[in-house]
């Protein structure tokens, strides 16, 4: 085998700012473009794989040996050229990639042609998935394009990070100790700092491009004002330069009112100059971000969390989302960068139900009339990243009422890979289905005049097709840490996995990415696949049935949000409370949302709302999200509700159960390592189910009177 790689060392564009130096003892290397990363992984990945030395040809003239492997693109490569009619190329989009068996003579080549040369990259562990997932290279004729622009993730460093290499494995309690990237400044006995770079960030870099992913929000959305430093920018920089030949671009947190942090001085605003209409406010945000694109030139922008969990905001100042969302995207547009606005606030005071609150201080925005004649205040390089679910990441919800509604604004989806209410590092979850189930979730949107929109999916809303936007991000809220396997639960490189190929292409299949995960990392031997990918496509319903079924919000203990506290309500803020969301009395259980309710649901399109709005008609599975449901209530099953409640939390502990027996079967055939660290979390993992199936029935009994007809 050879592989074919032109012109490696060429792009110009690699202007690596900083000198920067792997740490002593490192195995990865530090990569000078995004072709020598390609030529890399082909060479790392087809010699480990065909278990041979791998040839690599720079200049191959005409007579490519037979069997050769040609990265590239047209611009880099005559080979490619030869190869690769330009037309073929010009049909993928930006970063997509054509993979093409080419026959002449006797000899057959495969040609990985990239639109860029990150789509050669792509291409590259396309083409090396297909041979870990043992599919046929014979008459190769692939083009794939990815169907969102910007696949982001989104990285709090400093919290809800289950991935840390301490000793529980979970980096603290809120997972706030497992950062995979280390800023603490340099000094005596001070930890490695960039430039020095650490091999786990090559590993992650590598992780991420393997997957599609184009950037990182490196901080925390609570964010600290260090990071716009000069003493950090000179660390980010760093960073960018060992992440760039992968594809990979950074982007900031920011704290809204960082223009009045003395860390600044003498470049401080006071509150009088805090307007963001205003030029003060403005030029301050222009400087900064232009101090930090001299440093890292393919800078992305900023991501905003403002007015939300006590973060500053324009409300501080007397100006809504639109305004503040607006003054930073007028500061950073002359740079190109862009804003993402989070979406995730809930004033009490807008509402009494707090999942209508965001819709209630955002819609209008974009409904605005603007002098121009257009509507939709929001400037077009702001993004409104938008949870899935009109909560906080609850493992079902329904889809955010804003998808859709907000035509006239780039709206961004955020779905979090980091299982913070989905079991953290000791449940096995694959959530792949749940976000094929939101991207696949029919918003029956309609135009202005009231018809249905012909693509109307959330992916529809999410990839621009249904409201005609061409920029479109995916988010995900990342789950990398210092953990040797990066994740912390073997199974959450799933969820990273599954990511990053949704995010490219969000119509795929669920199950076709978990059989692909397996085979790539456990085997690809029918009992090993068969096994694990049943294990992991019930997971996720499985534990929706054991912790919050039939449609039931947030009932998480304080704080830590892993274990069960149904009862509690001493939270400072009533919405913080799971009796908020469960409404349990001698009635029922669950939150009148419908219309004799908060009416959440006149939010959706007419169809939705309808739907939703009914006891008869709403989803079973999402039940108590819009409904007070009574105990009597008849279900489906033809149980009536208690009973099929109660079947719920006693079915997904048995399925824990299931796929802790379905492991113990597969011994034989995984390595004895991480056989046992994954034996050990299923044991942790149904001790916590049957402790939240049992801890909820028997607080939901003290309402209903009940008894519990259920063999445990
Ligand atoms: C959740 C999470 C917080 C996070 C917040 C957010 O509430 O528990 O840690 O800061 O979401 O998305 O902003």
């Amino acid at each position: 085998t050879a592989v074919v790689v032109e012109n490696a060392g060429r792009n110009k564009s690699y202007r690596h700012t900083r000198d920067l130096s792997m740490a002593p003892g490192s195995t990865e290397r530090l990569m000078a473009s995004t072709l020598e990363a390609a030529r890399e992984e082909l060479v790392r990945g087809l010699g480990g794989l065909l278990d041979r030395p791998v040839r690599v040809v720079h200049r191959p003239g005409r007579a490519l040996p037979d069997g050769a492997v040609v990265v590239g693109t047209r611009e880099s490569s005559p080979a490619v050229r030869r190869l690769v009619p330009a037309g073929d190329l010009e049909r993928v989009g930006r970063d997509g990639y054509v993979l093409r068996s080419v026959v002449q003579g006797r000899r057959t080549f495969t040609v990985i042609a990239g639109r860029t040369d990150v789509g050669a990259l792509y291409g590259t562990f396309a083409f090396l998935r297909r041979i870990q997932t043992h599919r046929s290279l014979a008459d190769l004729d692939l083009a794939e394009s990815p169907k969102v622009v910007n696949r982001h993730l989104n990285y709090w460093d400093t919290e809800r990070l289950y991935a840390g290499n301490d000793e529980s494995g979970t980096g603290g309690l809120n997972g706030e100790n497992g950062a995979i990237f280390n800023f603490a400044a340099t000094g005596a006995g001070a930890p490695l700092n960039l430039p020095v770079v650490l091999d786990r960030y090559l590993v992650a870099a590598r992780a991420m491009a393997s997957v599609g992913i184009t950037g990182i929000t490196i901080n925390n959305v609570n964010a600290d004002n260090s990071y716009l430093t000069d003493e950090y920018i000179a660390q980010e920089a760093a960073l960018a330069d060992a992440l760039r030949p992968y594809g990979i671009r950074l982007a900031l947190s920011i704290r809204y009112a960082a223009p009045l942090d003395s860390r600044f001085a003498p470049d401080t605003l006071t509150e009088e100059q805090m307007a963001p209409t205003d030029a003060d406010f403005q030029d301050w945000w222009t400087r900064r971000a232009r101090r930090i694109q001299e440093s890292i030139p393919d800078f992305v922008g900023f991501t905003v969390k403002a007015n939300s969990e006590g973060q500053p905001g324009p409300q501080d100042f007397g100006y809504d989302h639109g305004d503040g969302a607006n003054g930073m995207a007028t500061a950073v547009a002359p740079l190109g960068l862009k804003i993402y606005w989070r979406t995730f606030v809930y004033n009490p005071d807008v509402d009494s139900d707090r999942l209508k609150r965001a819709y209630l201080e955002f819609g209008h925005i974009d409904d605005e009339p603007q002098p121009d004649g257009s509507t939709g205040r929001f400037r077009d390089n702001v993004f409104l990243q938008t949870k899935n679910g009109p909560l906080d990441f609850q493992a079902r919800e329904p889809v955010h009422p804003m998808f859709g509604r907000m035509e006239n604004t780039n709206q961004a989806i955020e779905l979090q890979i980091t299982q913070e209410y989905t079991g953290q590092n000791r449940m096995l979850c694959f959530l792949a289905p749940m976000w094929e189930e939101i991207f696949k979730t029919d918003t029956y949107a309609t135009d202005e005049q009231g018809q249905l929109l012909d693509k109307r999916l959330v992916g529809h809303v999410v990839d621009g097709t249904a409201q005609d936007h061409s920029d479109t991000a995916v988010v995900g809220v990342a789950n990398l840490g210092n953990a040797d396997n990066l994740t912390g639960h073997h199974f959450s490189q799933a969820n990273l996995y599954a990511f990053g190929r949704q995010a490219w292409d969000w119509t795929l299949d669920s199950g076709d990415i978990a059989a692909d995960w397996v085979r790539m990392t456990w085997g690809n031997s029918r009992e090993v696949v068969d096994v694990i990918v049943s294990m992991m496509m019930g997971s996720w319903e499985a534990l929706v049935s054991y912790q919050t079924p039939l449609g039931i919000g947030h009932q998480f203990t304080a704080g830590v949000h892993y274990g069960p506290g149904p009862s509690e309500s001493h939270l400072p803020r009533e919405d913080w409370n799971p009796v908020y969301y469960n409404q349990a009395d001698s009635v029922g259980l669950g939150y009148d949302r419908s219309p004799t309710g908060s009416d959440l649901t006149a939010q959706y399109f007419p169809v939705l709302a309808a739907r939703y709005g009914d006891i008869g008609t709403v989803p079973e599975n999402l039940m108590m999200w819009f409904h007070h449901v009574p105990w009597d209530h008849p279900m489906s099953s033809g149980r009536i509700f208690w009973d099929e409640l109660v079947h719920h939390y006693y079915s997904g502990v048995r399925y824990v159960g299931g796929m802790r027996r379905a492991w113990d079967s597969l011994e034989s055939r995984i390595d004895a390592r991480r056989f046992a660290e994954v034996k050990a979390k299923l044991a942790l993992h149904e001790t916590d189910a049957a402790d939240w199936r049992d801890t909820c029935v028997g607080y939901w009994q003290r309402f209903s009177g009940r008894d519990i007809r259920e063999p445990g």
